[in-house]
């Protein structure tokens, strides 16, 4: 689904990702991981087309979108929710994920239809007209995802989506994304704490200071002396 080559960014003199390459097939939850500043979320930038690549090659399905605008890659499949908050926080619940979607893609009555389909399955149905500003940060994480999921991606990149949410909450994540993937969704996920990861991932790709380092199923990346010492305690 996701093929990349020998991807090169550089910031002035930092290298943020050094020849990576890596392979997603469809509907499984690849996961992406590393210390902080290992160029994992510049990793997403370049994959969305936020940022351009100094060299190397992206491919999603057959199709190179190395050099594609973000609205083209987005509409090709590719949906991501951000490490920061990137919602319109004054809009209510409802707005956020209508602004999600592709704007010649459906007619008004469908269009919302989807939306409450998306917040359904979200478990949001009855939060649509809350402002988001006034939202806990689960329900805001669940907006951001769907927000992308209103875009009708194939893969869904997920930058720390579980980041400063308490073990339930994390667990409920866990669930929705288990769920996406089951459903036929394929996503990546970027993740701090790991044992969601170890447990929803069914293969992890480690990073530091730009390279990809390792990866394996969760069992063999626990294992991974390398991955070990520059990451795991
Ligand atoms: N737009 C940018 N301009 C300059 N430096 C950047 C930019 N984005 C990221 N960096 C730097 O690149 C490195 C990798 O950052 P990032 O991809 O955000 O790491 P991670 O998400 O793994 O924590 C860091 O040293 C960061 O400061
Ligand atoms: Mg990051």
């Amino acid at each position: 689904m996701l093929m990349i080559r020998n991807l090169h960014k550089r910031f002035g003199g930092l290298h943020a990702l050094e020849n990576v390459s890596l392979v997603l097939e469809s509907r499984k939850i690849w996961s992406l991981i590393g210390p902080n500043g290992a160029g994992k979320t510049t990793l997403f930038n370049l994959i969305t087309g936020t940022l351009p690549a100094d060299s190397g090659k992206i491919e999603f399905m057959g199709e190179d979108i190395t050099d594609m605008k973000p609205h083209e890659i987005c509409r090709k499949g590719i949906a991501r929710t951000y490490q920061q908050k990137n919602l319109f926080p004054n809009l209510s619940v409802f707005d956020n994920v209508v602004a999600g979607m592709l704007k010649e893609s459906m007619e008004e009555q469908r269009r919302k239809e989807r939306v409450y389909e998306i917040l359904e399955f979200l478990g949001l149905e009855e939060k649509e007209k809350e402002i988001v500003s006034s939202l806990p940060p689960l329900d805001s994480k669940l907006v951001e995802l769907g927000r992308a999921l209103a875009t009708t991606p194939k893969l869904i990149l997920l930058d720390e989506l579980v980041g400063g949410l308490v073990p339930t909450e994390i667990e409920k994540i866990c669930q929705i994304v288990e769920t996406l993937r089951d459903q036929g969704y394929t996503i990546f996920q970027i993740g701090h704490e790991i044992r969601p990861i170890m447990r929803t991932s069914d293969w992890i790709f480690v990073l530091d200071e730009g390279c990809k380092i390792a990866e394996g199923s969760p069992e063999e990346i626990r294992n991974n002396k390398d991955v070990h010492s520059v990451y795991l305690e």
